[in-house]
């Protein structure tokens, strides 16, 4: 599974700009999905049918990563920039950003009078090798993601794009493990989570879901003077029970924490005081659904070392496949 992991997180995909990582997550689920195709959108969405007695389940993580967008080129060849969703400019300063072709740039940013206040987002620029407007590789338009490879640590691993990359490896391994279901469970990797849940309402809203379930990352209580969480790495799979966009439907809850119980799966109860999941745009999309959310606790959040531990992901996975093996009965 690291290796899934390692080529999933170093891959390319700002919001809006997924189709790499769709073209790698449609080859690696081709011979376990019944059906596939892509919508307008640019979201994947696998079906594994059902023996006909469940519900229709909609599975949701999104592929697109945070990243940047140029904005314009300067005479000199640096690269003006703006955020493309929640870019925090503590983590821009010595970065390193990659294009869609592959190429790679460095952050930095203009002189600090004062080095205990940050620049806004506008006073950072992007360096790649350029010595002027003329000779400079990349135009006004051209998006790039942070850059940085995947660090193994024993059980934790740390890497850009674990948002949401590791809930693309819950949903592909729960996939690749399903045998067998009363459900037709619609795997949908969806696309622009980052810049306001957009891939997964327009999913939503076409499939019509009874009950759907978002794959995402969560934040810990676990560091050094962090805001006060009840999340842990390493504590097992985190079941949303609120978050800063919705209520978890508590029917839905009390059955992720049945199922982790009786399968002895380490979980923990998560409430989220800030940020949201496509399970908010699946909770209110159409005539709404039973909506809830299977969290990867995940420290760094949105800088380029996100960092998750295995056996937390491999909880994720069994959660998963605990309940849509099961009857959803709420
Ligand atoms: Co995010
Ligand atoms: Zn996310």
């Amino acid at each position: 599974m690291i290796d899934l992991i390692r080529k999933l997180v170093e891959l390319y995909g700002p919001s809006g700009f997924e189709d790499q990582v769709r073209a790698f997550i449609q080859a690696e689920i081709a011979p376990y999905a019944d059906e596939m195709r892509v919508d307008a959108l640019g979201n994947l969405i696998a079906l594994k049918k059902g023996d006909g007695t469940g519900k229709r389940v909609l599975v949701s993580a999104h592929t697109d990563e945070i990243g940047v967008m140029i904005t314009h080129v300067t005479e000199k060849g640096f690269l003006r920039f703006t955020n493309i969703g929640g870019v925090f400019a503590a983590n821009l300063l010595g970065g390193r950003v990659q294009f869609a072709d592959g190429r790679q740039g460095v952050i930095y940013g203009d002189k600090f009078e004062d080095r205990s206040k940050l620049h806004p987002l506008n006073k950072y620029y992007i360096d790649v090798g350029a010595t002027s407007k003329e000779d400079c590789p990349v135009r006004v338009g051209d998006a790039a993601g942070f850059y940085r490879p995947l660090l193994v640590m024993g059980d934790r691993l740390a890497a850009k794009s674990m948002d949401d990359r590791i809930g693309c490896v819950v949903g592909i391994e729960a996939l690749k493990r399903l045998t067998a279901s009363p459900h037709d469970v619609y795997f949908v990797f969806s696309v622009q989570e980052e810049v306001g849940l957009r891939g997964a309402a327009a999913a939503a809203n076409g499939l019509h879901p009874d009950v759907s379930i978002a794959l995402d990352v969560t934040g810990s209580g676990d560091t050094p003077e962090c805001h006060p969480m009840a999340i842990s790495l390493g504590q097992g799979t985190a079941i949303k029970v609120k978050d800063g966009g919705m209520i978890a439907h508590a029917g839905l809850v009390r059955l992720m924490r049945q199922r982790a119980e009786a399968a002895n799966i380490p979980h923990q109860m998560e409430v989220l005081e800030g940020g949201t999941t496509d399970a908010y745009a699946m909770q209110v999309a159409g005539p709404g659904s039973i909506s809830g959310c299977i969290s990867i606790p995940c420290r760094y959040i949105h800088s380029a070392s996100e960092m998750v531990d295995i056996n937390d992901v491999e909880a994720c996975i069994r959660l998963l496949g605990e309940i849509l093996t099961h009857p959803i009965d709420l």
